[in-house]
């Protein structure tokens, strides 16, 4: 094992909004069916974000249990680092929005936007930041309020995705446990298969974006899930061999969740058993960056992985961007 400096996930901490919408509701507002999505993707039913509540809310009571966990108050923390398709304001950063509402004034706060794989390029950068010497409490948290920007007239991905926040403060490891290893990688030149078009600076949002709907979300799904699977399983191997570790000393798989059908080949490419694997897309569909720290705090909630346990994060997404990490508890 390395002897490198390194970080700890010390805690984390979920937020989920209240309401549920169930395939059969969405079948009331599109052409589709509970068989449908059920069969092709696992999911029954996702979360979605009351009006007027933001990416900033969802993670400050994502992050407000994080913290508790880890017996910090806000003023404990050095860094904020937020990942998220789903910005509440273009300018500033929900980071800095995320700050204010906690009342953490004495932070550092930015975001960073590497879609559905956030939460497990947060990792590496908290740890970045704490092995450099810049932080010693790291708050990373993934919040998306996908019902914001996906099209509700276009069944093939407003059936996908729900809302929803997780959170982890980060901090130094001083034994065994720790981020045992990372990995990286984006291709860019895939970028209009998962996108949204205009409503940035090269097409500002006008009345033509809003007429085409080009603000929001377009996907070309089975396009998509190919390159899912394959750097899905490419991820977790890099960051497999990259920790020392094999696939039989992973206690829990927990990957991103986006389609049951993804999760279950990178498990059987990876050699890990289903029975090793957190599965929660059936209860939240694809909350892109907090779907993983969302499975995190459940898996610690309910006892399936604690201190000392090895588990290995897998995660895939727009950008395109892909990555992992094997981390002690
Ligand atoms: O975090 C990453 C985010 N994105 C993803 O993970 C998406 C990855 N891709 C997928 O999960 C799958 O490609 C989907 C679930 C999106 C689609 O499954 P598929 O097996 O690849 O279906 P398809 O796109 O090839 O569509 C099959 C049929 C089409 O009809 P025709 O052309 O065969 O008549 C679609 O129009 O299913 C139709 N269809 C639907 N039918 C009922 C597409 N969406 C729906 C729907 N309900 N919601």
């Amino acid at each position: 094992m390395s002897q490198r400096p390194r970080a700890a996930i010390a805690s984390t901490g979920r937020y989920s909004p209240a309401r549920v919408m169930t395939n059969a509701e969405l079948s009331e507002i599109v052409d589709t069916s509970d068989e449908w999505i059920y069969t092709r993707t696992g999911i029954r039913e996702r979360r979605i974000a009351a009006d007027g509540e933001g990416a900033a809310d969802m993670a400050e009571r994502a992050s407000r249990r994080a913290l508790d966990q880890a017996g910090l108050t806000p003023s404990d923390v050095d860094l904020i680092l937020v990942s998220t398709a789903t910005p509440d304001r273009l300018l500033p950063s929900t980071a800095c929005d995320l700050q204010a509402l906690l009342g953490a004034n004495d932070a550092g706060a930015y975001d960073f936007a590497t879609a559905c794989s956030g939460f497990v390029y947060g990792l590496a950068i908290a740890e970045g930041h704490i092995v450099a010497g810049h932080a010693r409490n790291v708050l990373v948290v993934a919040t998306e309020k996908m019902s914001a920007i996906v099209d509700w007239t276009d069944r093939a991905t407003c059936v996908l995705f729900g809302d929803g926040a997780g959170a982890a403060v980060i901090r130094p490891a001083d034994d065994e446990r720790g981020i045992l290893s990372s990995y990286m990688k984006s291709d860019g030149r895939l970028a209009d298969l998962l996108y949204r078009p205009s409503g940035g600076a090269r097409t500002p949002f006008d009345v033509a974006v809003l007429g085409e709907r080009g603000h929001l979300v377009k996907m070309t799904g089975r396009e998509i899930f190919k390159s899912a699977v394959r750097s899905m399983c490419e991820a977790a191997d890099a960051a497999l061999q990259r920790a020392g570790v094999t696939a039989d000393e992973i206690d829990l798989l927990v990957p991103h969740q986006a389609n049951i059908r993804i999760i279950e080949a990178t498990a059987r490419y990876a050699d890990i058993p289903m029975d090793k694997v957190y599965v929660n897309v059936d209860r939240f569909g694809n909350m892109s960056s907090a779907s993983i720290p969302v499975a995190l705090d459940e898996v610690r909630e309910q006892g399936l992985a604690g201190p000392g346990s090895v588990i290995l994060m897998v995660a895939f997404g727009a950008g395109l961007t892909w990555a992992a990490s094997v981390v002690r508890l």
